[in-house]
């Protein structure tokens, strides 16, 4: 498919952009030209990611649960490439486990990495920004705004994310920063269907009932839409928490519950 956007002479920086979904982002937006910088806890990920990104890109060690680690990482990308003009905010944590399953320490955790990595990653990049024309965005779920099973940690840290995006949005809006969030459906290949439904393929009967389109997206499709978020054909959008999930709306608790019985004996 050929979408072209042109990013040149522009400094995008993905957290958690070393894999999956956030490192098909970084990949675009280095293939349109943007200067990149990508971050996450591995240096294994971070060094296989930069090999991917082409010259120039840079990638750093950066936890987004401890503040300091990702205000160091945002000086060493702004020292590097310069202000920022798309801040892609996408680090998260998942496994399926139900509430009694579920220590304090276990919702807390993906509690700290995706919703107050969030805030970290947006509080601290601020100063960066290259204000008025930046945009900021969060990668959420559909578990924000439907009930899955087995996702109670997740649900409430991505239904976070996303009025946090819309109050960043308000606050951040008069000083030009756009802020929008993008909620991916079932996407191909991915750690995220891995870990949630590992059973579910392209062309399984339970995918086609549930996304209209018939098919699951791939790391591409999110990619496409993160670059119009970033890019000025989206200069009048902010404050908008976009789903790019074939048309599924949300609806993928069967996937998830497949998962469940196939993994649990019945009770
Ligand atoms: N069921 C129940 N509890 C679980 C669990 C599971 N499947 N997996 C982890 N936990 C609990 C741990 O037992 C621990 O709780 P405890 O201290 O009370 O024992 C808590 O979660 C933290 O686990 P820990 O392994 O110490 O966390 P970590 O910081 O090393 O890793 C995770 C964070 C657990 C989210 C890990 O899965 C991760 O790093 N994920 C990143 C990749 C990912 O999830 N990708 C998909 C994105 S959609
Ligand atoms: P993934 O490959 O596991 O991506 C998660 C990334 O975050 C990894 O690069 C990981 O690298 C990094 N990370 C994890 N914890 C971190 C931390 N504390 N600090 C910094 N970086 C951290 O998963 P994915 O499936 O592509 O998911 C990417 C995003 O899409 C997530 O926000 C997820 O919620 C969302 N999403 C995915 C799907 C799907 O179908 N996969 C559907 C809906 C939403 P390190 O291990 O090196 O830290």
């Amino acid at each position: 498919m050929n979408v072209q956007f042109d990013f040149s002479g522009r400094h995008a920086v993905v957290f958690g952009g070393t894999t999956g979904i956030n490192l098909g982002i970084a990949q675009a937006f280095a293939r349109a030209g943007a200067r990149v910088t990508v971050a996450s806890r591995k240096q294994a990920n971070v060094d296989a990611a930069v090999a991917t990104l082409g010259d120039g890109a840079l990638g750093l060690v950066a936890d987004v649960r401890d503040e300091a680690s990702v205000a160091s990482a945002l000086a060493q990308a702004a020292a590097t490439h310069g202000p920022i003009d798309v801040l892609v905010s996408g680090a998260a944590g998942n496994f399926l486990a139900e509430v009694n399953g579920m220590s304090s320490n276990a919702f807390k955790v993906v509690v700290d990495i995706d919703l107050i990595g969030s805030f970290h990653v947006a509080r601290q990049a601020y100063a960066h920004l290259r204000k008025p024309g930046a945009s900021i965005i969060f990668i959420t779920a559909p578990q924000a705004v439907v009930a899955m099973p087995h996702q109670a940690h997740v649900g409430a840290a991505k239904a976070g994310v996303d009025q946090f995006a819309r109050v960043l949005a308000l606050e951040w809006g008069p000083a030009g920063v756009r802020v929008n969030a993008i909620s991916p459906g079932p996407i191909q290949g991915t750690e995220g269907m891995q870990r949630l439904a590992p059973q579910i393929q392209d062309g399984d009967a339970t995918l086609r009932a549930i996304v209209p389109l018939g098919r699951m997206g791939t790391t591409q499709d999110i990619a496409h839409l993160a670059m119009f978020l970033g890019s000025d054909a989206a200069s009048y959008v902010s404050g908008a928490v976009i789903a790019c999930d074939g048309g599924a709306q949300g609806m993928l608790t069967p996937m998830i519950s497949g998962a469940i019985a196939a993994q649990a004996p019945a009770r």
